[in-house]
């Protein structure tokens, strides 16, 4: 896996450190005396949400949700897919949404609303790292570890095509791995 990495963008240490800082945000901005609902989305999320949930010292209620915004290839539908015929109970409720990037807006926007149009008090995000030049609806999240530019990344629960999710760093995957003659990323 190491090999098909062209350079480590954001190592463990770092990531973790930053998480340090953005628990203690998290604890000190939700009003510990209310419920706080973190979602979480699958797959990408699930070392962030591991990571960061550990560092917080307030009760959470915790749910995932499962959700894509492409076809497992490198185009993108353009459009966000509810894998799950439910959602975590958010009536009433403050809601955290956790995702592993915030690329194009369009995962966080759809479901920000439907958690919305279910009743929940109020919406906030978090995501670990935000590529805020690429945004093609208007949305911005609340929280994020890291901003980065437009570049593929993997690791740390990203993946490309569904590989290389379990590296501990957030790296740059080789170019000619995911396209052979393009100058540019695959868009997802
Ligand atoms: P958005 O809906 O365009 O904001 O995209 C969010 C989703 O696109 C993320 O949850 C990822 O699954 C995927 N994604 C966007 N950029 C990257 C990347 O650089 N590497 C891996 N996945 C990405
Ligand atoms: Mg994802």
């Amino acid at each position: 896996m190491h090999q098909d990495i062209e350079r480590i963008l954001i190592d463990q240490q770092v990531i973790l450190k930053r998480l340090d800082l953005l628990a203690a945000r998290i604890d000190s901005d939700f009003d510990p005396q209310r419920e706080l609902v973190v979602i979480a989305l699958l797959n990408g999320a699930f070392m962030f949400m591991a990571d960061l949930l550990r560092r917080i010292r307030r009760p959470l209620i915790i749910d995932c949700l499962r959700v894509a915004s492409y076809h497992g290839g490198t185009t993108s539908s353009g459009q966000v897919k509810f894998l799950d015929n439910w959602l975590p109970e958010v009536n009433q409720r403050d809601v955290l949404i956790l995702d592993d990037i915030l690329d194009s807006g369009r995962t966080l926007h759809a479901v920000t609303n439907r958690i919305k149009e279910s009743g929940a008090n109020s919406v906030k995000s978090c995501v670990l790292l935000d590529k805020q030049c690429q945004r093609a609806v208007d949305y911005e999240c609340d929280y994020h570890g890291f901003q980065i530019a437009n570049e593929f990344v993997v690791g740390y629960g990203l993946d490309y095509q569904e590989k290389y999710r379990n590296l501990p760093y957030v790296g740059i995957l080789k170019r000619e791995l995911f396209a052979p003659n393009s100058a540019s990323p695959p868009s997802v």
